[in-house]
């Protein structure tokens, strides 16, 4: 049944309007956002819906196909940080940030898998933002609810999250990916065809989750500000290379993994995009699997899942491998020449089984459109 119907089910009246936002993979670039460093991220095939009506009152209704409980009700005069069961918090952050001063009913369905690190949750925040942006012509540009979305994230929720996933759900463009400089928030669309070339990008859901998640991701942020402090910059951003190796004795051998990391990083993006402007896909697998060395040994947050899924697809053939997004878990990508598909995932999924992991999920990751009006009706 669709979304529209089941709204119409729910609340006895029809939605406005059907919003769509989709999930995210990074191609390189990670743990760079919040250092105000370069991104290269696109939008996947996956969606969040978000069926919404205006109401006349104060009252919050929601409800998503995904959780078992009918509908959670608040009003406006409730809304404050942390408070509500946590799936409603990225809907009620949404309608705090942006100023909401109507009630509203709304209903979620998702297709994007939760906790896979695709991030199913800027897909909430930015289809629920998209919305109500359009249902109340509040005039928000896509990079505005970016940055509300995220002001949603890190205080309502609670989530230190970066810029990126929020602005590639609703920045995303079919068959590109997004250079994002998280600096000034400017970005440009970098041209990806992997189906012409012969290729897919394969997703590895690890299904693993590991309790490190949170706690991991603000110490990593906490000491690149250390950092950042060290060298009396404004942030990682501005740190070259030569300079960092310059003062090497100076640092914590910690501190220098994690700046390393990501001065290095921010490099391999730049050298990412040259490499897919020449189709240089050997050269793009070769910067995935540096990158994964790096997330791995210097900033230190993958995962023997993760290490696993990455290794068996470059020793089975793939050009190129890594883990995206926060790490400690959720997924990995594989750059695979077509005919090697099916070679590359039963390697990972024997290796999985041999080595006791859950069975890991994969899905094809395709550049896909960002937010994006499905239905309007008045
Ligand atoms: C998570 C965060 C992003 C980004 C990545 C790591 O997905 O939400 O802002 O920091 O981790 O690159």
């Amino acid at each position: 049944m669709s979304i529209f119907q089941d709204f119409q089910n729910l609340f006895n009246a029809s939605p406005n309007l059907v919003s769509a936002a989709p999930g995210r993979v990074n191609l390189i670039g990670e743990h760079v956002d919040y250092n105000q460093g370069l991104v290269l991220p696109f939008a996947i095939d996956s969606v969040t819906y978000c069926a919404l009506r205006l109401r006349d009152d104060e009252k919050i209704l929601l409800s998503s196909k995904q959780v078992e409980s009918k509908i959670y009700e608040t009003s406006l005069s409730n809304l404050a940080p942390k408070t509500g069961p946590d799936w409603t918090r990225y809907i009620l952050g949404v309608i705090w940030s942006l100023g909401i001063k109507r009630g509203v009913e709304i209903l979620i369905d998702s297709e994007v898998p939760q906790g896979a690190g695709l991030s199913s949750s800027a897909a909430l925040e930015c289809s629920v933002a998209f919305a109500l942006n359009e249902a109340l012509s509040l005039g928000l540009t896509r990079i505005e609810l970016a940055q509300l979305t995220q002001r949603a994230e890190n205080e309502f929720v609670g989530v230190p999250c970066g810029i990126m996933d929020q602005t590639i759900s609703l920045l995303g463009k079919i068959g590109h990916a997004l250079l994002l400089d998280c600096r000034d928030l400017t970005s440009k669309l970098i041209t990806v065809d992997f189906e012409e070339n012969g290729l897919r990008l394969l997703i590895i859901d690890t299904q693993a989750h590991h309790a490190l998640v949170d706690g991991g991701y603000a110490k990593r942020r906490a000491q690149c500000e250390e950092v950042v402090g060290f060298f009396g910059l404004i942030s990682l951003r501005d740190l070259s290379a030569s300079e960092l190796e310059k003062k090497k004795m100076l640092l914590d051998s910690t501190l220098y993994s994690r700046a390393l990391h990501v001065v290095t990083e921010i490099d391999r993006v730049n050298a990412a995009v040259s490499a897919l402007k020449r189709n240089d896909f050997k050269l793009l697998g070769e910067l995935l699997n540096q990158s994964h060395d790096s997330l791995r040994f210097q900033y230190q947050v993958s995962c023997p899942e993760l290490d696993c899924a990455v290794e068996i697809s470059q020793k089975s053939g793939a050009l190129g491998a890594r883990m995206i997004g926060g790490g400690f878990g959720g997924s990995a990508i594989a750059l695979v020449k077509d005919g090697d598909v099916g070679m590359v995932a039963s390697a990972v999924e024997r290796s999985f089984a041999e080595a006791g992991f859950k069975s890991p999920r994969f899905f094809d990751a395709i550049p896909s459109e960002g937010a994006r009006l499905i239905d309007r009706r008045y």
